[in-house]
């Protein structure tokens, strides 16, 4: 059963259109991953769905509210990471904990929070001494204290250390066996792809593409990369005709192809009759960055640099 239902969703400033009309729904314990460049429109569509902003129009249902009329029994049962958040720097996170877990009807133990981000040694010290990377952890433990059904992230990791990010990752999984639902944005595709079931890339606030990472990269139009160095007296002329777009990478040529095999026959054919060894083969499937960077772009092709604007 779905979570999150969204259907049409539009949010109009002025004549920007930064959500223009978005459909998705997110299922019980799933977790999906909003992508999508600088202005697509993720924090407003995660922000509406908080009830922190007020859409255009469109069918909203959260957890069986409106979030926009949910009021506190709505607000009880989710939990929020704000791309940007504020809290009373003079408090220490164990303090701010405490406040924030009193708001809620069901919670976990400070201590156990403070642990699972990793806050234990800044616990008691002021959040005007944290760096930038703790800030977020506390973020994130502000998210989590009162037990959320769903847990809205957005841009969790962004500033963390690569350990601090895998242990968030951790988090998050432990947040999924536990059967909780988590609606997330991110720049990062390794993350989309750690940690989501489903991502879903928006480009100028429309839905450019839905489904799990294995699917995105799947449908890929240049869906391989094959690489391999020049052998030595030969020439990049001499190659035979291996279709796909052939560019150099350093010393190395990179071919990419949506029809691997038949490219890969028709190299190493030309290299047997030849005597040559081809150093450094490698073939690669395309990444969901791969994919991503192809959506965006033509996306952006589609409509170049301006946004539609609202005839009114
Ligand atoms: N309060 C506002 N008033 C006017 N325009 C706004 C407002 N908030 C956001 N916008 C515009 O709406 C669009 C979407 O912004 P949004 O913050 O949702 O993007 P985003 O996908 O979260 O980007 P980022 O990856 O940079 O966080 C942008 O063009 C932005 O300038
Ligand atoms: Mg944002």
């Amino acid at each position: 059963m779905p979570v999150v239902v969204v259907k049409d969703l539009h949010k109009h400033y002025g004549e920007v259109r930064a959500v223009d009309g978005l459909s998705f729904t997110v299922e019980a314990g799933e977790v999906l991953a909003l992508l999508g460049p600088n202005g697509a429109g993720k924090t407003t569509v995660v922000e509406i769905l908080e009830g922190h902003r007020r859409r255009t129009s469109g069918e909203l249902e959260v957890l069986g509210f409106d979030p926009e009329s949910g009021g506190r029994d709505y607000r009880e049962k989710i939990g929020i990471v704000l791309q940007e958040a504020g809290v009373d720097e003079d408090f220490s996170p164990r303090e701010l904990l405490k406040l924030y877990r009193g708001m809620y009807p069901r919670r976990f133990a400070v201590d156990e929070v403070i642990e699972r981000v990793g806050l234990a040694e800044k616990a008691d010290a002021k959040v005007k001494t944290l760096s930038g990377g703790q800030r977020r952890r506390l973020d994130l433990a502000l998210g989590l204290v009162g037990d959320p059904e769903l847990l809205f992230l957005d841009e969790p990791t962004t500033g963390f250390d690569p350990s601090a990010r895998r242990r968030a990752w951790d988090l998050v999984d432990s947040l999924r066996d536990l059967g909780k639902t988590v609606l997330l944005t991110t720049h990062y595709m390794d993350e989309a792809e750690h940690l989501a079931d489903r991502v879903a890339v928006i480009v100028e606030g429309r839905l450019a593409a839905i489904g799990t990472p294995a699917e995105i990269g799947g449908s890929a139009r240049v869906s391989s990369t094959i690489t391999f160095r020049i052998p030595r007296g030969t020439d990049i002329s001499d190659l035979p005709d291996l279709g796909g777009q052939l560019l150099t990478e350093g010393a190395d040529l990179q071919l990419r192809t949506a029809v691997p095999v038949d490219a890969l026959e028709r190299l190493t054919g030309w290299a047997r009759a030849r005597h040559v060894e081809l150093a450094g083969l490698t073939v690669e499937r395309a990444s969901l960055e791969d994919v991503y960077l192809e959506l965006i772009g033509a996306e952006e092709q589609r409509a170049p640099g301006e946004q539609d604007k609202v005839s009114s």
